[in-house]
């Protein structure tokens, strides 16, 4: 029967067998799949494993650091490339989201290239799909959730990189990639990350982009998320973030009248992404948190709670 243990110590042999002293090239996300993929590469072939983490602007507040240092820990071989400038000029105007996504798709694409062209020598591109991720592209070649939402982390490979694809997690499941990263003896931190989306708080933030309007979102979405944490709310919900509308309302402070932005905060309950259900979180907490972004982030007079499901709702709003 499957156990995370076997699996690392099978899975560790087959990459050593099926790599040898080949040089791999692995971007590495600041989530949990890449995260552990990169690890169990690592036990395989050590420094022969190049990790490329890009800084696409669009990250959580603070993340690009703090996830740099944490893989540093690791003792990963690790290059950080903050691309922030590239992706925001490349997304200037844009509200479209699949054009968001396409454009973010292969901004990233452009800054993993040159990358990993300065790797001399690598043969191997591994990545750390899990096997929802599969089963999502595959329906998206035909079936009727295809052109939904386009994901930008399967394929997509330029054909000039002849790098031959290894992905170690591609029968797993969530947690049981979880499972496989507590056998490695990862940070449960690092673990129990939610899930984060590739194109990060671009499909976030209705309408266009702008460092302005990144820079609201952050700070809403961290007073939410370390909300979470300090109420011990975190690790009961499976995915939580803010969406920043593209609506100004009017609210008073003091005496004066404001005509301000409006953010959505959403909280689900999901074992794959493919279904989910809103979180019921606690009044008190949602009381707390609404007057702590009102008070803390300029710019944002409003906050309402997201009580869709999906379907038919989706998890994200673009
Ligand atoms: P939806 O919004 O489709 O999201 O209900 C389901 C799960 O997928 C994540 N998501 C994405 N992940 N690239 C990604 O890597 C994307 O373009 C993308 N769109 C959605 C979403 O955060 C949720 O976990």
């Amino acid at each position: 029967s499957w156990t995370p243990d076997s699996f690392v110590e099978t899975t560790v042999a087959e990459l050593k067998a099926k790599i040898g002293d080949d040089k791999v090239i692995l971007g590495l996300s600041g989530g949990v799949d890449s995260s552990v993929a990169a690890q169990l590469l690592h036990k395989a072939i050590g420094t022969h494993l190049h990790c490329i983490f890009v800084n696409n602007g669009l990250l959580r507040k603070n993340e690009f650091h703090d996830v740099l240092e944490q893989y540093k820990h690791m003792g990963l071989n690790v290059k950080g490339v903050d691309a922030s400038a590239r992706f925001l000029n490349a997304l200037a105007g844009e509200s479209d989201p699949e054009k968001k996504r396409k454009t973010i798709g292969r901004v990233f694409i452009e800054v993993f290239d040159d990358e990993a062209h300065k790797v001399e020598g690598a043969k191997w591109l591994a990545q750390g799909t899990i096997y929802p991720d599969v089963i999502e592209s595959v329906s998206a070649t035909g079936g009727p959730s295809a052109t939904i939402k386009s994901h930008h982390n399967v394929g997509g490979l330029p054909d000039f990189m002849k790098l031959k694809v290894v992905e170690p997690l591609k029968m797993l499941f969530k947690d049981e990639v979880r499972r496989v990263g507590a056998s490695l003896e990862m940070e449960p931190a690092l673990l129990g990350r939610h899930p984060f989306p590739g194109p990060g708080l671009a499909i976030r933030i209705l309408g266009d982009i702008t460092p302005e309007k990144v820079a609201i979102l952050q700070e809403v979405d961290a007073v939410f998320i370390d909300g979470l944490k300090e109420w011990g709310l975190y690790d009961k919900v499976w995915q939580a973030g803010a969406m920043l509308l593209p609506v100004n309302s009017v609210g008073v402070m003091g005496d004066e009248r404001t005509y301000e932005k409006c953010v959505a905060l959403r909280a689900v309950e999901s074992t794959d992404g493919m279904t989910a259900d809103w979180v019921n979180l606690p009044y008190e907490f949602l009381q707390k948190t609404s007057n702590e972004i009102i008070n803390k982030v300029r710019g944002v007079n409003r906050v309402v709670y997201d009580i869709s499901s999906k379907p038919p709702a989706t998890i994200e709003w673009e």
